[in-house]
């Protein structure tokens, strides 16, 4: 994990309920050396999360939190906040992470906080992002990487990038593209963040 460039290494804590294919993304490009950072953990609320699986091949220790242990998404999100104030990371990355952040988590770490979407934001906000632009007929979509506010999709946009919608796509060669872009579009953005690059804008 990690390269041994001789800069400082940043810390980043990803956040994943599912397949992490984004999480692997970043994974692989700490390996190569493009983003100097180590992933301190990965923090997830499904104990069937694939990503679980990468974290533990790549020993990055797995941080497993299950809502159903609390008794409200206040104390989950406590519970949450805390993790993260002890891994006191520099970057939070959402990577298919599916639930809502509290907003105590939000108040303590805006502007370290980001979220990749599979659509051009505003348009198709949720969950769906990019059945929902398909079923539209858009002829064009995309990725959007933004920071991450107390609503759904909303955050500031950081970067974004266009897919076409060809003739001939199904929902399954579109989501193809799309993940392809949303893998080289987060890491840049992670490192460009590291980096000091991009920057969160108050107000
Ligand atoms: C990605 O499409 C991302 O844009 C969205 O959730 C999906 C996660 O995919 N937020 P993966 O778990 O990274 O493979």
């Amino acid at each position: 994990m990690g390269s041994s460039t001789g800069k400082e290494h940043k810390k980043i804590v990803v956040l994943a309920s599912g397949n992490g294919s984004n999480f692997q993304a970043i994974i692989d490009s700490i390996d190569s050396g493009y983003i100097c950072a180590n992933i301190f953990a990965l923090i997830s609320n499904n104990p069937d999360a694939f990503a679980l699986q990468r974290a533990r091949k790549h020993d990055i220790q797995v941080i497993l939190i299950r809502p159903s242990g609390f008794e409200s998404k206040m104390d989950y999100n406590d519970a949450l906040l805390a993790e993260l104030i002890k891994l006191n990371p520099d970057l939070i990355v959402l990577a298919g992470y599916m639930l809502m952040l509290g907003e105590q988590i939000i108040k303590r770490f805006r502007g370290k906080i980001i979220n990749i979407h599979p659509a051009l934001l505003p348009s198709f906000k949720g969950t769906h992002g990019i059945r929902d632009a398909f079923e539209y007929g858009v002829k064009v979509t995309g990725v959007t990487v933004h920071f991450v506010d107390e609503e759904m999709d909303t955050g500031q946009i950081i970067a974004q990038e266009t897919v076409n919608v060809l003739e001939d796509d199904t929902l399954e060669t579109l989501e193809e593209r799309i993940h392809k872009v949303e893998h080289q579009i987060y890491p840049k953005v992670v490192s460009d963040f590291l980096n000091g690059k991009v920057i969160y804008k108050e107000g």
